[in-house]
């Protein structure tokens, strides 16, 4: 009997049967590739702080910090997605997932009972409804413009900004913003160093160094001006210095490297390190490194505002060259009767003539120590968590109630 394979080569059948597998193959390919590249999408239901919904459709795959950021919900992000920074804090009334190991660890206990959530740890793969917290809801995107960049001290720049005549942007004294560093790659030894601060660049060889940061990121940084600015901003950006085997930080050096008209993108404001207005309580400001920025900006604005209120300023650093706004405050303290400063150096030269030793032994034994209300003062620390902790251990000790106390820390 004949069939359809009588008279064909002998090898045929094998390349029939090849080739309907390779079909086959390509087949089940073309499906998966294009169930790949549908990506889906979903529903965000944001409840603002008036009260209203506002809803979403975004694509499913990415963090919900990502997609409410690429919607123009500028939530912050201190630490650019790490989940470590709290400044995404969301309220998710119901989800699908749990916290992760990364929320269990920055949020408390009670804010995960009260469904907070962290966006940045979230990825949208179904609809979900949230809150955004208000603090969050005033935040702005600023697009701004550098005016200047100069040295105060051997590893500080003071950084003025100008925004947009329409940026409509305000802040409270004692507040900060998040400023986006983008990806770059500089040689340190590009920056132009005054000549009287060389000795301590060398000194830290900071010149050896090239900087690359790969990504976007995020740093915070306070104001160092009154919020009445004429549209300008101040800061002062300290050099993070190379340790544990690390270079310079990022977002300093980068900042560093800003020249006058250079475009600079920062989210805010953010932060509760802001005074009581209505009060006419005695504040008592203590800082170390840039620390002094916040202080400076409450300092401005309560002199600016006439206030009789009594401020005094207790500033700690190393030498008498790392002393920065020097000027400022000399001639606010002549200006000013009901205003006061005093530096502490940790690492005094022999030309110096005021405190020495770390600024908390300074502030109790000349002024705390003797004080006959302090029950009645205010007290803002801003520096180093030793220094912060050191202080409020003491204040604890002689009756401050923690109320009195605020707190601005930054890790060393
Ligand atoms: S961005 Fe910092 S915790 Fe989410």
């Amino acid at each position: 009997m004949m069939t359809m394979l009588d008279g064909l080569p002998f090898y045929m059948p094998y390349l029939l049967l090849a080739a309907v597998s390779f079909g086959g193959m390509l087949l089940i390919f073309l499906w998966r590739t294009s169930r790949v590249a549908i990506v889906k999408k979903f529903q965000i239901k944001i409840l603002n702080t008036q009260g209203f919904y506002e809803t979403l459709f975004v694509d499913g795959g990415q963090s919900l910090l990502s997609a409410l950021v690429f919607k123009g919900f500028a939530l912050p992000s201190g630490c650019g997605g790490g989940g470590t920074c709290c400044q995404c804090i969301i309220k998710v009334p119901y989800h699908d997932t749990s916290p992760n190991q990364q929320e269990r660890t920055t949020l408390t206990t009670s804010e995960i009972n009260q469904g907070h959530r962290l966006a940045c740890q979230i990825e949208v793969a179904s609809d979900v409804n949230i809150e955004i917290q208000s603090q969050n809801a005033s935040i702005q995107l600023v697009q701004a413009r550098v005016l200047s960049n100069e040295f105060i001290s051997p590893l500080i720049k003071e950084l003025v900004i100008s925004l947009p005549v329409d940026a409509n942007f305000s802040f409270a004294a004692g507040q900060f913003v998040n400023i986006k560093i983008p990806p770059f790659n500089q040689a340190m030894n590009r920056l132009i160093i005054p000549e009287k601060f060389s000795t301590q660049w060398q000194s830290y060889r900071l010149d050896h160094y090239r900087v690359a940061n790969i990504e976007e990121i995020e740093r915070s940084f306070s104001m160092a001006c009154s919020p009445k600015t004429d549209n300008k901003l101040m800061f002062n950006i300290g050099l993070a210095l190379p340790k544990n085997g690390f270079g310079p930080g990022h977002g300093s050096s980068y900042l560093f490297s800003l020249k006058a008209g250079d475009a600079l993108e920062f989210s805010g404001p953010l932060g509760e390190f802001v005074s009581d207005e209505n009060s006419q309580r005695e504040m008592i400001f203590v800082g170390a490194g840039t620390g002094l920025a916040p202080l400076k900006s409450h300092i401005d604005h309560i002199n600016s505002s006439q206030s009789q209120r009594k401020m005094s300023l207790w500033f700690g650093t190393r030498s008498q060259e790392d002393i920065f706004h020097r000027a400022h405050f000399d001639s606010l303290m002549r200006r000013n009767r009901h205003f006061r400063w005093t530096v502490a150096l940790s690492k005094p030269d022999t030309q110096w003539q005021g405190a020495s030793g770390y600024i908390q032994r300074t502030l109790f034994d000349s002024y705390l120590n003797q004080h006959p209300r302090l029950k009645d003062c205010e007290f803002f620390l801003c520096g180093p968590s030793a220094m912060i902790n050191d202080i409020k251990r003491r204040l604890q000790r002689q009756g401050v109630a923690d109320e009195q106390i605020k707190c601005d820390d930054f890790l060393l």
